[in-house]
């Protein structure tokens, strides 16, 4: 999506050869206006399929998320990362591992809000390893829905994990994905995509 990529590259800074900086619009202040974008894009090339829900995992999807949901006309759920280990019954859980923060969160949705008539288009901010994806996807199997696609607004492409779910057969839709960046000259290099309006 060229008004994305051309976001990234006029306020992204480049921090290392692996972490982008997007705080400016898309993960601390929010651009609104490109988020209505960013839905309309997600809208247009999942048309054909049968989506009832948005699922996301707190906190930078919940944004994008939200306009997504006012798009498609579903409704929106975020995945909690939950503090205590002690968890209540009625929830969907998985463990969700994240390189970028190091860490190991339990991740959590009330069986509430989840279920085997759902189908799911998962949205998230940024796609590394796939850690956050593939866990939200288990939160929808262990549901018994079933996971229409994977929605993206930032691919990290040479981290390989937008690649392994195609692989898999997921659709993946990311509306920019990157291939490499340069934190000397602020270089960033995107893949060439096909639907980008
Ligand atoms: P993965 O899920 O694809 O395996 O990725 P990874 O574990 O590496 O990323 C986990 C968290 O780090 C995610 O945030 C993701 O949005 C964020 N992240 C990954 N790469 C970048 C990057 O290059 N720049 C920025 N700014 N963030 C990145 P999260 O755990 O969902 O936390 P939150 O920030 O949404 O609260």
């Amino acid at each position: 999506m060229k008004l994305l990529e051309e976001k990234i590259r006029r306020d992204g800074v480049v921090k290392t050869e692996d972490i982008l900086k997007v705080d400016s619009f898309l993960n601390h202040q929010m651009d609104v206006a490109l988020f209505e974008e960013m839905a309309k894009e997600w809208k247009r090339l999942f048309r054909d399929c049968p989506i009832n829900k948005i699922l996301t995992i707190e906190a930078s999807g919940i944004g994008i998320a939200c306009l997504a949901g006012r798009e498609f006309g579903v409704p929106v759920v975020f995945a909690k990362k939950s503090k205590t280990s002690n968890l209540a019954g009625g929830m969907y859980k998985t463990q969700i591992q994240s390189f970028t923060h190091g860490k190991t969160y339990d991740v959590i949705v009330s069986e509430k809000f989840l279920s085997a008539e759902d189908h799911v288009l998962i949205i998230d901010d940024f796609l590394a390893n796939g850690c956050a994806v593939n866990g939200l996807m288990e939160l929808v199997h262990s549901a018994g829905g079933t996971v229409e696609g994977v929605g993206i607004a930032i691919e990290k492409g040479f981290q390989g994990g937008g690649d392994a779910l195609r692989e898999k057969g997921i659709r993946v839709e990311s509306l920019a994905i990157l291939e490499s960046m340069d934190p000397k000259t602020g270089n960033m290099v995107f893949r060439p995509q096909p639907q980008q309006s």
